[in-house]
């Protein structure tokens, strides 16, 4: 296969998203779109100059040009639209969740697997150079355990009137499943999957409906995470942090789609070499189109090296200092590329240059298992 054909199912708020990223692409060329609403057809050929529209799943599906679906309706329907694009032989990248359950998660990847389909899923966050930079620090092990993490997430709900599915738990699956399943995949690739969780749910006092979560999740590594959503603000005054402290080091991302990043931490020149070099190195190569800019900020120098002690554990540095690494492009552009990378990886697992793509259903299904905890309901 030289090119790899997609189709958009769904062509809503972020279905517009999705199409504007993916038109972008060398790699993987848009040639159609589906909706079940006639005025959003005629808006995606505006918008597109893409002809090939279609008002069903099934008119697409019958299409032997399509590669791949890219399935954006709302999450009620991502399982039921996922197994018709499977069943009939297409290759599918999903929207988050990609199902309301574990169990179906499940079954998708079992008939994805049986028929030898690729599929993958748009955890965007997984393209982020910042949140790269987290995951190459957890590994390497610079600043000892992870001792705890926080999500603050002041989301805008100015978009989301009372009528909007989102407010819908048949239709979204509630804030856990429709929105937490993407701090909990970051969660679980930085950490692994936490041993329990539990949440609260906080309905808003006039209408009722949820609007506020909050959760906790204790990890194997001693590490204790919280999380709070609240779709309470004006799109112009969101606000969103996520807080990852180590023994040696105070990290902070700032933004639901982070462009910047700072790490307080305490040194040795080793580390510091690292940070400046070869860290940087990688991930302004992470995020094609995306280049990460670095300042730093030299907060302590204890020249010769000192030793110091922390819940009872030693350790050396000659240094504290303030790293902040920012992106250099505006979130909406790292976003559409955060999009783009994820359908360009899962192409190029279709195309055999790789087996598997980065993010896959599994990552899905331990997201949506991590939500199940939070909702306490049975992951079954
Ligand atoms: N990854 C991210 O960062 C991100 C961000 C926002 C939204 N999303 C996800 O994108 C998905 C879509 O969200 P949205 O805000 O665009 O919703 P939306 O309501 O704006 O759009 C959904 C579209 O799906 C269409 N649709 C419904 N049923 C259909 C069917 N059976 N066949 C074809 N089309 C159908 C609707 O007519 C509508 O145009 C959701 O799963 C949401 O969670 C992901």
């Amino acid at each position: 296969m030289k090119n790899c054909n997609a189709a958009i199912i769904g062509l809503g708020g972020f279905g517009k998203i999705i199409s504007a990223a993916v038109k972008e692409s060398k790699k993987v060329r848009l040639i159609a779109g589906c909706d079940i609403n006639p005025d959003k057809l005629e808006k995606f050929k505006e918008e597109t100059g893409i002809e090939k529209v279609y008002d069903s799943i099934e008119k697409l599906l019958s299409d032997p040009a399509i590669d791949l679906v890219i399935i954006a309706t709302l999450p009620s329907n991502h399982y039921d639209l996922g197994k018709l694009a499977l069943k009939s032989g297409k290759h599918a990248f999903f929207e988050k969740p990609g199902a309301l359950t574990p169990q179906h998660m499940a079954e998708l990847i079992e008939l994805s697997e049986s028929k030898n389909l690729k599929t993958s899923i748009d955890f965007v966050m997984r393209r982020n150079p910042l949140y790269f930079i987290l995951k190459e620090i957890s590994e390497l092990n610079f600043f000892g355990l992870p001792e705890r993490a926080a999500l603050e997430n002041y989301a805008h709900d100015d978009s989301l009137p009372p009528e909007h599915w989102f407010w819908d738990y048949e239709k979204s699956g509630g804030i856990w499943i429709e929105h937490g399943v993407h701090f909990f995949d970051i969660v679980n690739w930085l950490m692994g999957k936490p041993k329990k969780a539990w949440g609260e749910k906080i309905p808003r006092e006039t209408l009722g409906f949820v609007d506020r979560v909050l959760g906790t999740a204790y990890h194997e590594n001693g590490a204790v995470i919280s999380y709070y959503h609240g779709f309470t603000k004006p799109e112009a005054f969101e606000n969103t942090r996520f807080f990852l402290i180590f023994e040696k080091a105070y990290t902070e991302l700032e933004g639901w789609i982070p462009v910047k990043l700072t790490i307080d931490a305490m040194v040795t020149p080793e580390i510091e070499k690292f940070l400046m070099g070869d860290l940087l190195l990688k991930a302004r190569s992470f995020l094609p189109g995306v280049d990460v800019a670095l300042e730093t900020k030299l907060l302590n120098n204890w020249n010769d090296e000192k030793t110091f002690i922390g819940r009872g554990k030693e350790y050396r540095a000659t240094a504290r200092i303030k790293f902040t690494y920012q992106l250099t492009v505006d979130r909406w552009e790292v976003y559409r590329a955060c999009v783009r990378q994820g359908i360009e990886d899962l192409a190029a697992a279709i195309k055999n240059e790789k087996y598997l793509p980065d993010v896959t259903l599994y990552d899905a299904k331990n997201a949506l298992e991590v939500a199940f905890m939070m909702e306490g309901r049975e992951i079954g």
